[in-house]
């Protein structure tokens, strides 16, 4: 018979489905996203080349729980952040811009879980096996158990994991591998869910843990890793500008562990470096006692994390001034200007803003409210903000500086770094035990502006 085929739409960015092709997707919002593809609806089910047992229900109570032990890659910083090693089976999906670092992640991975000897499969779609070797060479890796498999289709990789039987498996991308089976291009929603779903058959049948990497996608050509996130078990995301050499992996999936959890690498000529105290290495390129800089302690996920916010306040003489920011958001910028406007009186309409997040993170977090501010105050008077003080506090809009989340922890971070003075929240500082108090002053604020005064050395 004949398979039936039928003309569908899918918005590369979030999977949407259509029947018609329209600019923006309703669902996500992207512009220019959606893309012809065949679908086939014919039965894939009867096809599916993955053949697992099938289960049966099972009494709620009947069930038994085999505790898996978790195994440790040793490279703690990603261990400790998806909950104290990687559980067996589990399927993984490893997104971020290109070129950020996720294959050279995955092959140093490769390389620690195939040293303690298991064996990795790691299948390199995007480059040649020459290519990933001279990469594996630099960075020291000749693992006798570490096996690399340059294909990009389904059915051959599925012959060579029956062959070598890896216990862990690297897909490096899966936006390259293809089914000759459906009719739409590599990359494309139907052919990158279809593979994954594969995937997942075979790493929950077989009990083989997988990394699916996928690239963070700008346009709609190809179908990016969002579309999966329902799928794997547990989502990674690499962060970071490539012209910086931090990278930070957000967890913001976990079905084995808690979620919101970061580890901080750098990129180094070796590869990627884990950078077990983050705060320290932000704060190293600090200058001090200039205007316009102040020091949060935010929180990255359940991290306590001290970074410098920088702001430069100049007047201009253009109608419209500018406001840029990078590594925070643009809505809470334009809150924070308005509050110390409206509060404060600062004539900031005439005065170009500049603000950015030392370090090229990304930090969206309400604890960062106050030290921005802080720091567009401290510019705009031209005065700075002792070296030694640090900044918690969520600013609303009446210019109230609200409590926090896990001011301890905070104050704990602040203090090992030899912080010697911390304006936060009053409503916070009532909470905080007498020990903690040891060696670092307390500074309690209900108003920004109590805060700009304490805060601006005179
Ligand atoms: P890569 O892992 O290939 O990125 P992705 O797989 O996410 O596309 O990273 C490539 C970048 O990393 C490249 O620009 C070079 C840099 N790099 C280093 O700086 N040091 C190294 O040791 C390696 C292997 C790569
Ligand atoms: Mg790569």
């Amino acid at each position: 018979m004949k398979d039936k085929q039928k003309s569908e739409f899918f918005c590369a960015t979030c999977g949407n489905r259509q029947s018609k092709w329209t600019g923006q997707c309703s669902q996500c919002h992207e512009w220019n996203t959606f893309h012809e593809e065949v679908r086939f609806i014919e039965k894939f089910e009867a096809k599916k080349s993955v053949h697992i047992e099938k289960p049966r229900p099972i009494r709620i109570k009947e069930v038994a729980l085999t505790q898996t032990p978790r195994f440790l890659t040793d490279i703690h910083e990603f261990d400790r952040m998806i909950g104290g090693g990687i559980v067996p089976g589990a399927l993984t999906l490893v997104g971020g811009d290109p070129g950020i670092g996720k294959s050279t992640l995955m092959l140093q991975l490769s390389s620690k879980i195939a040293s303690k000897g298991k064996i990795v499969l790691y299948v390199t779609g995007e480059e040649s096996a020459q290519q990933t070797t001279i990469r594996a060479r630099r960075l020291g890796i000749d693992e006798d158990n570490l096996f690399l498999l340059a294909e990009t289709n389904f059915h051959h990789i599925l012959q060579q994991v029956d062959a070598i039987n890896p216990e862990v498996l690297i897909i490096d991308s899966i936006q390259v591998i293809y089914k000759s089976d459906i009719p739409s291009s590599p990359g494309s929603v139907t052919q990158v869910r279809e593979t994954a779903h594969e995937f997942m058959q075979l790493s929950k049948g077989r009990s083989i843990t997988t990394f699916l990497i996928g690239h963070v996608t700008k346009g709609g050509d190809i179908a990016g890793p969002k579309i999966l996130e329902h799928l794997v078990d547990t989502v990674l995301y690499f962060e970071g500008d490539k012209q910086n050499n931090f990278r930070m992996i957000k967890v913001v999936k976990n079905r084995f562990g808690p979620t919101d959890e970061v580890a901080v690498f750098q990129m180094l000529n070796g590869g990627l470096k884990e950078v077990s105290n983050p705060s320290e290495l932000f704060l190293a390129e600090r200058v001090f006692d200039v205007p316009g800089a102040a020091v949060a302690t935010a929180l990255e996920g359940n991290r306590p994390l001290l970074i410098e916010t920088q702001a430069l306040v100049s007047e201009t003489n253009f109608p419209s001034p500018a406001r840029r920011s990078s590594g925070i958001d643009s809505n809470r910028m334009a809150l924070l200007l308005a509050v110390l406007e409206k509060r404060i009186r600062y004539p900031l309409f005439r005065c170009d803003v500049f603000l950015t997040v030392a370090g090229g993170m990304k930090i969206i977090e309400p604890g960062l409210d106050l030290a921005l501010a802080l720091a567009v105050a401290s510019s705009f008077r031209n005065k700075a903000i002792d070296k030694n003080t640090c900044i918690a506090g969520e600013v609303g809009l009446s210019g109230e500086v609200r409590p926090i989340a896990r001011a301890e922890s905070r104050i704990k971070e602040a203090r090992q770094l030899g912080f010697k003075r911390c304006i936060l929240p009053k409503r916070n500082v009532k909470s905080i035990s007498k020990e903690l108090r040891e060696g670092i002053e307390l500074v309690g604020v209900d108003f920004v502006e109590e805060a700009i005064d304490a805060a601006l050395i005179n």
